[in-house]
């Protein structure tokens, strides 16, 4: 093991992933690589149908990749068997929904939904656990709280809490804000940064908010189901740098503008100068 495979919790190389319909085949992934670092907190973007739900799936092993490999924390998805997935789903991941209401059950109170969990799980301490828990996110003077209750906001904060109850490695959340408002968004990715900082867990959150750049380590752009480009912030929301993302067998999406340089011609030529890399359309001679 490099040091580098040392540090890496989720490992995505040539991920594909085809859906059958009928006779037809729906290509959802083709050919995505993503690491994600132990610790790590990687947002999702792309275009609606570019595959970022499919990529979720896959990690929470609700999909078996039809192609190409994901290792996480040494686990091989695509190879594992029933019992090692199983124990994975249960003890590896945690699962923050869009919808706050599928995530909750709405005739228990915010302290029974995430005490439940761990009652049946046999765990002599869940109330206390839950009551914890409620604490991490905010929400213990809302403990005694129907779900119908709470505010859409509140509701996912309890869901978060949900999905940390049994210390998952890695939390996994598909548009987690996706009903909520401006400020419940801000506050609830605010609230997901300090439980990775403080934790240590291990995130990707899929969303369609400009306001998860500001929180997360590291943003992937999804096009067409691979990996086209990463960007990284520092403080204060100032953008460091974009950077286009080569696949594992060297192939590169350009970004709409660039694809504009090139018009109608798709035929370019690639020169190598001085270690760099230059692409020119190939009727400019
Ligand atoms: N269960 C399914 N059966 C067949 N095709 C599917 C299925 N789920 C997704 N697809 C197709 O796979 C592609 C990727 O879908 P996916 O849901 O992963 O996109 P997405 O990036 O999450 O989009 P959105 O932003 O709208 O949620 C789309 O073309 C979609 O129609
Ligand atoms: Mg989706």
């Amino acid at each position: 093991m490099t040091e580098h495979e040392a540090d890496v919790l989720i490992a995505c190389t040539q991920l594909t992933q085809v859906y059958r319909v009928g006779s037809s085949e729906v290509i959802a992934l083709q050919g995505l690589d993503l690491d994600v670092g132990i610790g790590e907190m990687v947002g999702v973007v792309g275009a609606s149908g570019s595959g970022k739900s499919t990529l979720m799936s896959v990690l929470s092993a609700m999909l078996k990749p039809t192609g190409g490999q994901v290792v996480i924390g040494g686990l091989d998805l695509g190879a594992a068997r029933n019992s090692e997935v199983d124990r994975y789903r249960r003890e590896t991941i945690g699962i923050v929904l869009q919808d706050a209401a599928s995530n909750l059950l709405p005739y228990l109170t915010a302290e029974q939904n995430v005490s439940l969990p761990l009652e049946l799980n046999g765990d002599p301490e869940a109330a206390v656990r839950a009551h914890e828990l409620l604490e991490l996110v905010d929400l213990a003077d809302r403990a005694g709280h129907h779900a119908h209750e709470l505010s859409g906001g509140e509701q996912q904060r309890v869901a978060l809490a949900m999905a940390l109850a049994h210390k998952p490695k890695i939390l996994l959340a598909d548009e987690p804000t996706g009903a909520l408002d401006s400020a419940n968004t801000e506050a609830m990715f605010a609230l997901m940064g300090r439980v990775g900082s403080e934790t240590g867990l291990t995130q990707v959150i899929v969303s369609h908010d400009p306001e998860l750049a500001r929180h997360v380590d590291r943003v992937v752009s999804i096009r067409d189901g691979r990996v086209a480009a990463e960007q990284r912030w520092v403080g204060a929301g100032e953008q460091v740098d974009e950077v286009l993302v080569v696949d594992s067998i060297g192939r590169l999406q350009l970004t709409d503008e660039q694809l504009a340089v090139l018009g109608d011609q798709r035929r370019v030529r690639a020169e190598i100068a001085d270690n760099t890399i230059e692409i020119r359309r190939a009727d400019d001679e």
